[in-house]
């Protein structure tokens, strides 16, 4: 078993592409035990994970807890809603006295980009970035470049569009490092509005039409809209946002080609994509999710193992 060349998860950005393979083929183990009728292994036993969630979650916490429990370790769960966080205490003030309890790895959602950074530099435990604000959410990006290379059988040369809210989506950029360190092609799309300014810098194609990105790629990833980031409107409506770039069957088979689907979620259904496509066979968002456990056990596993 190779090693993480890093201690913490913080993002994808300063992990390299071996770390990645070592990611997903331990993943591939853990997927076969979560798929058995016994799904638990003592891999960190006496291992106690805080997950400390300043931001709401439906899909990370709960995967991130059962890959923990999958693993036997010890799990507290703290929000920062009905914490004193609201009585005023600081970030490291809350994680260093959660720590005094004895925790070894962190868990961490926080609206602010580069929180972990920050508390890596303070304490000791392990952290794992699980989103913070418009930054990045690096289990995301390693989920859904796994869930591809599941589905199309490698990453290398693949074309993936990633549609929407670039501009405030965590998701975008960890897919981006994810997907270009694994050999994959990335392109945006979505409003001009929406799309950083200089994001070819990063190596990815921009497109503006949505039916000219989907002749393009293998497949889409399509974001949702982060209302909760925007303090200005960036388009004229979401009826209008999701007439030019909705993803719905009739626009999938105006296609001459099948191509895989993809959403992070939570989706909002009718917006950026409509259930027909979100249910369809050309969907993979609940394999995402399936995913999700296998490659946060392997992330916590090989982090303990550091
Ligand atoms: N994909 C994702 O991060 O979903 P949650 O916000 O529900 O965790």
């Amino acid at each position: 078993m190779g090693q993480l060349t890093t201690r913490h998860l913080l993002g994808i950005k300063n992990i390299n592409s071996d770390d990645i393979g070592l990611i997903f083929e331990t993943a591939d183990e853990f997927k076969t035990v979560i798929n058995r009728p016994i799904k638990k292994v003592p891999s960190l036993r006496d291992i106690t994970v805080a997950n400390i969630f300043f931001e709401n979650s439906t899909r990370t916490r709960i995967s991130f807890e059962l890959a923990q429990k999958r693993l036997s370790a010890d799990v507290v769960n703290f929000s920062a809603s009905g914490s004193s966080v609201s009585k005023g205490e600081t970030l490291i003030d809350t994680v260093r006295n959660i720590l005094a309890m004895k925790v070894d790895m962190v868990v961490m959602r926080h609206p602010v980009p580069g929180a972990h950074i920050f508390l890596a530099k303070h304490i000791d435990a392990q952290i794992i970035n699980a989103g913070d604000g418009t930054h990045e959410h690096p289990t995301q990006g390693l989920l859904d470049a796994y869930s591809i290379r599941e589905k199309l059988g490698g990453l290398e040369g693949k074309k993936v569009v990633i549609v929407g809210d670039i501009m405030h989506s965590r998701v975008a950029l960890s897919n981006i490092f994810a997907l270009q360190k694994t050999g994959a092609e990335v392109m945006v799309c979505g409003p001009a509005t929406l799309i950083p300014k200089h994001i070819e810098s990063l190596g990815v194609k921009v497109e503006t039409n949505l039916l000219k990105a989907l002749n393009w790629c293998d497949v889409a990833n399509m974001l949702r809209i982060q209302l909760e980031r925007q303090d200005i409107k960036y388009f004229p409506s979401l009826r209008e946002y999701s007439m030019l770039y909705g993803l719905d069957l009739n626009l999938l088979n105006r296609l001459d080609k099948k191509i895989t689907i993809m959403h992070p979620g939570p989706i909002n259904r009718g917006v950026e994509i409509t259930s027909d496509v979100a249910d369809s066979e050309h969907s993979i968002i609940l394999d995402q999710v399936e995913n999700g456990v296998a490659i946060r056990m392997a992330v916590m596993y090989l982090l303990a193992n550091n």
